[in-house]
C-alpha cells in the first residue's frame, strides 16, 4: 500500500463535515491532515464532536490560510468540502490557486451546490447568486458515482442528500424507457438535513412526533435532478417534488411514482433495477419496501419497486449524511485515486439508532 494522501476538510464543524471526518478516520488510505474551520479554528476537533474524540484526540480546527500554507508538506492533496453553496468554491478556488503555484495536486469533491451545474447560469438562475468560479466548473462532474462509469474531469461534486435518493430510482427507469419522463416524488428527511444552525424548525419539541411538508413544488434539489438525469440519460423530465421534515435526525425515505412504459410488470422493473445496479457494492434492489435503519449510518442505499395498473413506485431509503453527502463524497475519491470504491466504506447500518 502507498502512504496515505493527506486530506482537506472544509466547513469542518458541520454536520456533513463531521461525518468526513468520521469517515477519513476509518479510511485506510487517507489521512486527516488540516480540518478547516472558519468559525473554530485553533478549537479541539473532539470539542465539536466528542464521538470523534478516539480517533482525534489530539486534532484542532485550522484556518484556510493554515491548510493553504501546509500544501507544500506533501505532492498530492484530497480536498473535501462540506462548506456551504457559495463560499465552497470560493475556498476550493484558493486551493487550487496555491496548489498550481506550489506545484502540488489536488483532488476536490464537493458535497455543496458550487459544482453542481456545469452551467454558471443555471447555478445563479436556482441559488440568485453569480458563480463565483464558473472558469472552474469544466474541472468538476456531477453525478452519483453508480451513474458515471468513467469521468474525465480531475475533481467531482456529490449530488445533495434528497437528490441522490431520487436519482437512483429515475436514471435507471429513463435509461431504459420503463416509465414515462414524468415523476412525482414525496420524501421525508431527518433534522440533520438541515445542517447544524438551530432554526425554529429542527427544535425538537416542533421536530420530535412531528411530520410536515416544506417547500412543496419549489425546492433546490428538483432543478439539480432535472440536470443531473439529462447529463445521465440525455433525456429531459418532469418533476414534482414535494419534501418533507420527518421525526427523524438522519436518514432520507423517497417514494418515487411513475408512469408505466408498455409491457413492464413489477417484476420486470425488479429486475431492470437489479441489472442496473448488479455491479454496485453500496445499491442494493429488495422486494419489500426498505427501512431507513436498514442504512443509517452507512453508505449504502435500498430501493424497492412495484407496479400495479399504470402506476410504478420507487422507495428509495439512504443516510443523507453519509450516501447523500461524506460518503457519497469518499466514493469519488476513491475512484478519482483509483482506489477500489468500496474501501473505508464498508462498515453496515447500525439497525437500532
Ligand atoms: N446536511 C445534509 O444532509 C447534506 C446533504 C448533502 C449535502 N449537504 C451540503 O453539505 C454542505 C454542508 O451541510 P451541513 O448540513 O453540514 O451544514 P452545516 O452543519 O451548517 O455546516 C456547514 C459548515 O460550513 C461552515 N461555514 C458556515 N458558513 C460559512 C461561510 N460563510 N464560509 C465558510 N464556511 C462556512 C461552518 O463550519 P466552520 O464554522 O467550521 O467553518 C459550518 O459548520 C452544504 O453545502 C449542504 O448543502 C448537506
Amino acid at each position: 500500500m502507498s502512504r496515505p494522501w493527506p486530506v482537506i476538510v472544509l466547513g469542518g464543524t458541520g454536520y456533513v463535515g463531521g461525518e468526513m471526518l468520521r469517515l477519513v478516520a476509518g479510511h485506510p488510505q487517507l489521512v486527516l491532515a488540516s480540518a478547516v474551520s472558519t468559525s473554530r479554528a485553533g478549537g479541539a476537533v473532539a470539542a465539536s464532536f466528542a464521538h470523534l474524540s478516539p480517533s482525534y484526540p489530539e486534532a484542532r480546527f485550522v484556518s484556510l490560510d493554515t491548510a493553504v500554507e501546509r500544501l507544500g508538506d506533501a505532492p498530492h492533496w484530497v480536498v473535501l468540502s462540506a462548506a456551504p453553496h457559495g463560499a465552497s468554491a470560493e475556498m476550493v478556488v484558493r486551493l487550487l490557486d496555491a496548489a498550481d503555484s506550489a506545484g502540488v495536486e489536488l483532488t476536490v469533491v464537493d458535497a455543496s451546490a458550487d459544482f453542481r451545474f456545469s452551467d454558471a447560469n443555471a447555478f445563479e438562475g436556482v441559488y440568485g447568486q453569480p458563480h463565483s468560479a464558473p472558469g472552474r466548473l469544466p474541472e468538476f462532474h456531477c453525478a452519483v458515482p453508480e451513474h458515471a462509469d468513467r469521468i474525465d474531469t480531475p475533481h467531482a461534486a456529490h449530488p445533495g442528500c434528497f437528490a441522490t435518493a431520487m436519482l437512483l430510482a429515475i436514471v435507471p427507469l429513463v435509461q431504459a424507457g420503463a416509465s414515462t419522463t414524468s415523476f412525482h416524488v414525496s420524501a421525508v428527511t431527518g433534522s440533520t438535513g438541515a445542517g447544524r444552525t438551530p432554526r425554529v424548525t429542527t427544535h425538537h419539541p416542533v421536530r420530535q412526533s412531528n411530520l410536515f411538508a416544506y417547500l412543496p413544488l419549489a425546492h433546490r434539489h428538483a432543478p439539480e435532478v432535472r440536470a443531473l438525469t439529462r447529463a445521465a440519460t440525455g433525456r429531459d423530465i418532469d418533476l414534482h417534488f414535494v419534501p418533507h421534515s420527518g421525526p427523524l435526525s438522519r436518514g432520507i425515505h423517497a417514494t418515487i411514482f411513475a408512469e408505466r412504459g408498455s409491457g413492464n410488470d413489477a417484476a420486470d422493473l425488479y429486475a431492470l433495477l437489479t441489472e442496473y445496479y448488479a455491479g454496485s457494492d453500496f445499491v442494493g434492489i429488495e422486494l419489500d419496501p426498505p427501512r431507513v435503519k436498514d442504512i443509517v449510518g452507512s453508505n449504502y442505499a435500498r430501493l424497492s419497486v412495484t407496479a400495479a395498473d399504470d402506476t410504478i413506485v420507487v422507495c428509495s431509503v439512504l443516510d443523507n449524511l453519509v450516501k447523500g453527502a461524506a460518503g457519497g463524497s469518499i466514493q469519488w475519491v476513491n475512484r478519482l485515486l483509483g482506489l477500489p470504491e468500496t474501501l473505508g466504506l464498508t462498515t453496515p447500518a447500525a439497525g437500532w439508532v
